[in-house]
Parts: C-alpha cells; structure tokens; sequence
C-alpha cells in the first residue's frame, strides 16, 4: 500500500470514530436539566432544576417511568431507542379554562399537565408509602424568584 493511501484510510478511520463519538454523546442526556419548554411563550413560575441522572442512578426510577412510546396503548420504548423532549407529543401549554376533558385526555394534550402528572404524582405516591421522596409544594420545584 502507498504511503499516500495509508493516510487516507487512517483519515477516514479517525473520521468514522469521532462520528460515531459524535452519535454516541448527542444520545446522552445531561446530568441536570433546566426544564425550559418552549411551549410557554412565557414562565410565569421560575425554571425547574431536574437532577436527571440521579433520579435515575441514586433514586433507581427506571427510564420507563417517565420515557415512553405507546403502540396500541403499550409502552415499547426501551433503553436505546430515542428520547424525544416530553413537548415532542404533550405539544400544548396548558388547559384554557373552560376546556372540558378527561385526565387522561388532558394529560394526553398539554405539557402542564403530562409533566405535573409525572412528577408530582409519583412523589406525592411515595410521601403517602413514608418513603423519602421529592417536593410536592410549587416551591419545593420552582423556587422563589430572587
Ligand atoms: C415535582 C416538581 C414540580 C412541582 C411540585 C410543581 N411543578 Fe410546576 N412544573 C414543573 C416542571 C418540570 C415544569 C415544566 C417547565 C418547563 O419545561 O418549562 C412545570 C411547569 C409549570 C408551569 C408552566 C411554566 C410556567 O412557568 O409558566 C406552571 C405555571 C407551573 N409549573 C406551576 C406550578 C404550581 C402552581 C405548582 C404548585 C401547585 C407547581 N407548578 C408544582 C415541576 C413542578
Ligand atoms: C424521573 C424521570 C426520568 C427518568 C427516570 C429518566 N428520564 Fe430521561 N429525561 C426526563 C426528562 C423530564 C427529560 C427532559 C425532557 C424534556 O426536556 O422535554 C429527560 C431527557 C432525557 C434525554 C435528553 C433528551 C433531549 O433531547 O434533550 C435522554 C437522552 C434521556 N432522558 C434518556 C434517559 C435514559 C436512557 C434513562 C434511563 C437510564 C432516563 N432518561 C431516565 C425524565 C427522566
Ligand atoms: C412520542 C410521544 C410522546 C412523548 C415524547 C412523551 N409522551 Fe407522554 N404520552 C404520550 C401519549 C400518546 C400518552 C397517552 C397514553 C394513553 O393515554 O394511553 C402519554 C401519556 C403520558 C402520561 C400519563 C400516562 C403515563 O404513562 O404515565 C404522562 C404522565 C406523560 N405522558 C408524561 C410524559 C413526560 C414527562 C414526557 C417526557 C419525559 C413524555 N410524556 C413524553 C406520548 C408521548
Ligand atoms: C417515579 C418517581 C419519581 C418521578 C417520576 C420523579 N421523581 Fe423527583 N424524586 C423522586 C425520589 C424518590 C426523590 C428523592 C429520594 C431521596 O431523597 O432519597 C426525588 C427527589 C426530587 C427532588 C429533590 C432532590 C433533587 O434531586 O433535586 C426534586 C427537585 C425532584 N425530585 C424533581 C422532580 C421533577 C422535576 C420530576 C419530573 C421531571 C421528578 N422529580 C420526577 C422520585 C421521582
């Protein structure tokens, strides 16, 4: 093999592996995420701090719990598949006054409600078991503006 050769191929190797580094780094969610949706034109409440990583890895909450995909009223996300932003699908602000729906089709609708659903109803579940467990008070989430 020509010298000239070798360094393309050794180019394109090391091509290919910041690529795949690439792929690999942009599936990764970031240990702590400033919940920020765009669905708000604007916050009215100050931005949630979530501890992504250790709710998972500390507090052992599996992905399912709050990543899902339904087919058929089944959840058949699994661990690899892409993670879309909550807003992706929960794609409303919040229920206009007025609106009537079910929960489920409420929750269905707006990220208000998909996101309260998710998070307050599994701590407010556990503080009733006695268990340690995260805020169920606004502020608890969104703390006081200074
Ligand atoms: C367990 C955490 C948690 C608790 C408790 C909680 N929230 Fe939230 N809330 C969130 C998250 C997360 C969002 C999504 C923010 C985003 O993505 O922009 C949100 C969004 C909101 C929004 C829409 C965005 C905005 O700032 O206008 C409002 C309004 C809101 N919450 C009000 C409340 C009120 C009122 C309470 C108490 C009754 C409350 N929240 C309790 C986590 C919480
Ligand atoms: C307690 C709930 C919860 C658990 C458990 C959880 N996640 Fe998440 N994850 C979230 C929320 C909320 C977001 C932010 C979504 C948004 O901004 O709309 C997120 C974001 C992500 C993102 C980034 C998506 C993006 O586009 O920014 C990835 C990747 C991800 N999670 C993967 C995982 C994997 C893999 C697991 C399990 C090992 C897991 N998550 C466990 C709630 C959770
Ligand atoms: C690919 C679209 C999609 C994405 C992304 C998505 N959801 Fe959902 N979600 C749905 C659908 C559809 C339902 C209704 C399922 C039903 O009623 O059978 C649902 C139901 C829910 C429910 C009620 C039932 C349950 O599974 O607990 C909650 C809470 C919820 N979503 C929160 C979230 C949160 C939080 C995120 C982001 C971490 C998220 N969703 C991301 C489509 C999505
Ligand atoms: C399936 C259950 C579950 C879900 C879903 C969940 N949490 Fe938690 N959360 C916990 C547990 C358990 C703890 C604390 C346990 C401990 O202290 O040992 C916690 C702690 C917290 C804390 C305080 C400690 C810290 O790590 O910051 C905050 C704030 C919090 N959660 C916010 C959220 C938000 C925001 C969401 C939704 C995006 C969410 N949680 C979804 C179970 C859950």
């Amino acid at each position: 093999m020509k010298k000239q050769s070798l360094s393309v191929l050794v180019t394109m190797v090391l091509g290919l592996v910041f690529l795949f580094a690439l792929a690999y780094a942009a599936q990764q969610a970031p240990d702590t995420i400033t919940m920020n949706s765009k669905v708000y034109p604007k916050h009215k409440k100050s931005l949630v701090t979530f501890t992504h990583k250790k709710h998972n890895v500390d507090y052992k909450i599996g992905c399912t719990e709050c990543h899902h995909n339904y087919v058929g009223g089944k959840n058949v996300w699994k661990k690899g598949d892409e993670v879309k932003k909550c807003d992706a699908c929960h794609s409303e602000a919040k229920k206009p006054k007025g609106v009537k729906l079910s929960k489920k089709e409420k929750i269905k609708k707006y990220h208000y409600s998909a996101i309260h659903e998710n998070c307050k109803s599994c701590h407010r579940k556990l503080k009733k078991q006695g268990k340690p467990t995260g805020p169920t008070a606004c502020k608890g989430c969104h703390p006081k503006k200074k």
